[in-house]
């Protein structure tokens, strides 16, 4: 099957841009390629997506998070990733499941364990070739959102945003063979030129 890669990072770190410039890159190419992102790749995931962000903060509490997020994954899974796999399509997602266990796994404290098992549901076990982590300082990513209006998890504190992104490195340096880390302070043009290195290796040599 073709390549599957995945964008990750904190807010305001740039990756739905990376992802967009990672496949305009592969069309110019003529590289079948299909960009989707977690939760609104889906209509279903876009209304989750919405009341996820938007909803009642007192109301929607961490497990509801996980399984929400992950109804969503299931349903991305299913009608866009698996189907643009076996078309030949390059996938493209900007987040997936590891976005579930940084954000409700260390940032919300749920147990990792049940995370891991419940992300492996909605994914079917699959995992992506390459993970793309933009890594930015916690203060400069929500800085860069701060004139937009705030969601949910944009409103959290500081210390929660922290725990995220030390989650995602110590995700990264679990399994280097599969994570690209990145500084995402960088210019947009330098960080894709760092990206492709690695996605036209992977696309040469095709998937494991
Ligand atoms: P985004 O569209 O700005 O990436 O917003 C999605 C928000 O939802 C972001 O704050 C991260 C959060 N999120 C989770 O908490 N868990 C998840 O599994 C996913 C996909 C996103």
């Amino acid at each position: 099957m073709p390549l599957f890669i995945t964008f990750e990072g904190g807010e305001g770190s740039g990756k739905s841009t990376q992802s967009k410039l990672l496949h305009q890159r592969l069309v110019k190419l003529a590289i079948p390629a299909v960009l989707t992102c977690e939760p609104g790749g889906t209509l279903f995931g876009k209304k989750l997506g919405h009341w996820l962000k938007w909803g009642d903060t007192r109301k929607i509490t961490p497990i509801t998070e996980l399984l929400l997020f992950n109804a969503a994954r299931a349903q991305s899974v299913a009608e866009i990733i698996i189907p643009g796999l076996k078309e030949g399509k390059t996938v493209i997602s900007d987040r997936y499941d590891d976005s579930t266990t940084v954000y409700q796994g260390y940032g919300r404290g749920l147990d990792l364990e049940m995370v891991t098992c419940i992300n492996r549901a909605a994914t079917q076990g699959l995992k992506p070739e390459l993970t793309v982590l933009l890594d930015v300082p916690v203060s400069d990513g929500l800085k860069r959102k701060r004139s937009e209006k705030p969601d949910r998890f944009e409103q959290e504190e500081l210390a929660f945003h922290r725990r995220v992104m030390e989650g995602y490195l110590k995700l990264a340096q679990s399994e280097p063979e599969r994570w690209l880390v990145i500084d995402g302070t960088q210019s947009k043009e330098k960080i894709a030129e760092l990206i492709w290195p690695r996605v036209s290796q992977l696309l040469s040599k095709g998937p494991k």
